[in-house]
């Protein structure tokens, strides 16, 4: 992937994907303008649009796994989840919407330059292991992002996968590989978004991937209940404790670090409620910063651990970082001591760590367009190759 830095668009031979993703720690929809044409996708403009604090509020209620209620004020009586659901979804949509007229604006493009829109859509519940049961529920009405802005949207991108026995994500995998081509020594992309997830690509193989449980979720979580502000910045307040390694074997414990791939999680999973059940007295008496401390480790352990059957291949790998969490200095360092390896954020290959899921949901919607898979069943476990997502057109 590059960034041109002087681009000069309209070019008949361009082709505009827009990405649209808001990710499990609801922190702001990113919008990501990507040119296809070439063999290497190039960034052409980004926006990170802020979701404004009564849909933010709306989104987290939702995605709790009480939905029903809230921290503050019970809701009015007359308003129930589905209503809840129906409202937050159609205001997604209008926040994505405006968003996307504001980056065009902002590139000096109209609607007709834009191919399609790929919107995630926020991620209200996932459940991949409910066996028979399974399903995954992302909101964003796509009809009305196709109605306000004059573009085609393509969105719902999981539902496919999962209905096809695969987890439904992660999807990045395979974009990973195209946006950042592995050399013959292949590469590691780890995404530290709410939760973390690692593609390993090799040249000429199918690419690897899969959740490795928490990134940032729990993280921001703690933080939220300990201080001011969403996240903890650069990791101070973590560098500021110590890891307990009692706290952080008992958290190690939990199953799904040690379950075989496919696997992806959430936060309907990983939250406070499992941190302190599976953390037991020590949540309750170490000082806040010790337990963010060892939080930060459980990230880069269950990372580490993830990706120990690829010990051996993976030496010599790049790895590149992205999601908000490649700008935490401390776990960043943490990572690269415990891999024994350069890690490095996707920067460096010409795209800002917080524009590399956007441009994933791009590259999914042009694969669609295309009339080719999304998902990769390596990664997923599903039964096949896949089509991904539904086509709303302008
Ligand atoms: N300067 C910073 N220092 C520390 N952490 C940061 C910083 N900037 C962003 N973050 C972390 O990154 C998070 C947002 O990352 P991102 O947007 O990639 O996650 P996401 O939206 O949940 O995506 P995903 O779906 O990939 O999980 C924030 O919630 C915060 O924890
Ligand atoms: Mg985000």
């Amino acid at each position: 992937m590059t960034t041109d830095p002087h681009p000069k668009y309209p070019d008949d031979n361009a082709e505009l994907f827009i990405g649209a993703m808001t990710g499990t720690s609801i922190d702001a929809l990113d919008l990501c303008l990507c040119d296809f044409s070439k063999p290497q996708p190039r960034l052409i403009a980004h926006r990170q649009e802020p979701l404004d604090a009564g849909l933010t509020a709306l989104l987290r209620r939702l995605a709790r796994t009480n939905g029903n209620e809230t921290d503050d004020a019970p809701p009015p009586p007359a308003v129930d989840a589905i209503d809840l659901f129906g409202m937050a979804d159609r205001q997604l949509a209008e926040t994505t919407a405006s968003g996307v007229n504001r980056l065009l604006e902002k590139a000096g493009l109209t609607n007709q330059a834009i191919r399609a829109i790929g919107s995630h859509g926020q991620t209200v519940r996932h459940r991949p292991d409910w066996q028979e049961a399974a399903f995954t529920l992302q909101l964003g009405d796509p009809s009305r992002i196709a109605e306000l802005t004059g573009i085609t949207v393509a969105a719902d991108f999981r539902r496919r996968d999962l209905a096809a026995g695969g987890q439904g994500a992660p999807l990045a995998p395979p974009a990973h590989a195209a946006l950042f081509p592995p050399g013959p020594e292949g590469r590691i992309v780890i995404n530290l978004g709410g939760i973390a997830n690692v593609s390993i690509l090799q040249p000429g193989r199918d690419p690897v991937g899969l959740d490795t449980g928490p990134a940032n979720t729990l993280m921001d979580a703690w933080h939220s209940h300990h201080r001011q502000g969403p996240f903890d910045r650069d990791g101070q307040w973590a560098a500021s404790g110590t890891a307990h390694p009692a706290l952080l074997d008992q958290l190690l414990t939990e199953p799904f670090f040690a379950a075989p791939a496919p696997k992806s999680t959430g936060p309907e999973h990983f939250n406070l409620d499992w941190l302190k059940r599976l953390g037991g007295k020590w949540i309750e008496t170490l000082p806040a910063e010790d337990v963010q401390a060892t939080l930060l480790e459980l990230t880069v352990e269950s990372i580490a651990r993830a990706l120990s059957p690829w010990q051996a291949e993976r030496s010599g790998m790049p790895i590149t970082l992205c999601g908000g969490g490649a700008y935490n200095g401390r776990l960043v360092e943490r990572l690269g001591e415990r891999l024994a390896a350069p890690v490095e954020s996707s920067a460096a290959l010409g795209l800002a760590p917080e524009c590399v899921e956007g441009a994933a949901f791009a590259w999914l919607a042009r694969q669609l367009l295309n009339g080719q898979p999304g998902n990769a069943p390596s990664v997923t476990g599903a039964a096949g190759p896949r089509l991904l997502g539904g086509i709303y057109p302008a």
